[in-house]
């Protein structure tokens, strides 16, 4: 089986519990920083890549024309009821990062929430999203990332295995390194970042 199989089989058994898995750090520590990434979003037309079961719809700007993907079905079957209970306008469809149908140059920001740790082929997906934003536009990405500390980082190495066959995320994942070798004019990284989960912003 294919790893881009895997992690889809993955995310698809982990759907119906993903919200409820992630409660307490939500509470604790994403929403916070799910807000302080769509505070940085604009323009006319708006992409998520990764979208699982919708988590961002709450920070979507109401004035833009937002696009949203997904590879796993059942994630996004989960993120299509939230759409419906919310009502809310967003252009849903299954569609793997690494290989986007969208033309060249197509979206003002591009926006991913913790999923290059587990997209297979991170470097390949996020040339992807270089691709589909427009000169002048932007990605931003909040990501785990491998900790600086040498220490941290030798237990983060040693459990990746294991977190990645329970949950399909790497632990392990270089995405500052990865956006900065795309081809970018800037990458900026939050100064409130921590030292494991970044806030990225790349300029096209
Ligand atoms: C940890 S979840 C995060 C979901 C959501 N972005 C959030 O912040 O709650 C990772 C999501 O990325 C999706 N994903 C991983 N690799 C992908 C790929 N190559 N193409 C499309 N979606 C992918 C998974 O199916 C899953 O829904």
């Amino acid at each position: 089986m294919s790893e881009t199989t895997n992690i889809i089989n993955r995310y698809n058994r982990l759907a119906p519990y993903f919200d409820g898995m992630e409660a307490v750090l939500e509470g604790l520590i994403f929403s916070r920083w799910r807000k302080r990434l769509w505070s940085k979003v604009n323009g006319e037309h708006i992409l998520e890549v990764g979208v699982g079961t919708g988590k961002n719809f709450r920070w979507n700007p109401a004035d833009a024309r937002l696009t949203a993907i997904d590879f796993s079905p059942k994630m996004l079957e989960k993120a299509r009821q939230k759409r419906a209970r919310k009502e809310l306008e967003v252009h849903l469809e299954l569609m793997d990062v690494e290989r986007l149908y969208f033309a060249d140059n197509s979206f003002d920001t591009v926006v991913a929430t913790f999923v290059f740790c587990s997209v297979p082929l991170p470097r390949k997906g996020l040339r992807e999203l270089y691709r589909v934003c427009k000169p002048g536009g932007q990605v931003i990405l909040l990501e785990h990332v491998l900790s600086s500390n040498r220490i941290l980082a030798w237990f983060m190495q040693l459990l990746n295995p294991l977190i990645l066959r329970l949950v399909g995320a790497n632990i392990n994942r270089q995405t500052i390194k990865h956006v900065q070798s795309c081809g970018f004019s800037h990458v900026n990284v939050d100064s409130r970042s921590g030292d494991i989960i970044k806030l990225i912003q790349a300029i096209k």
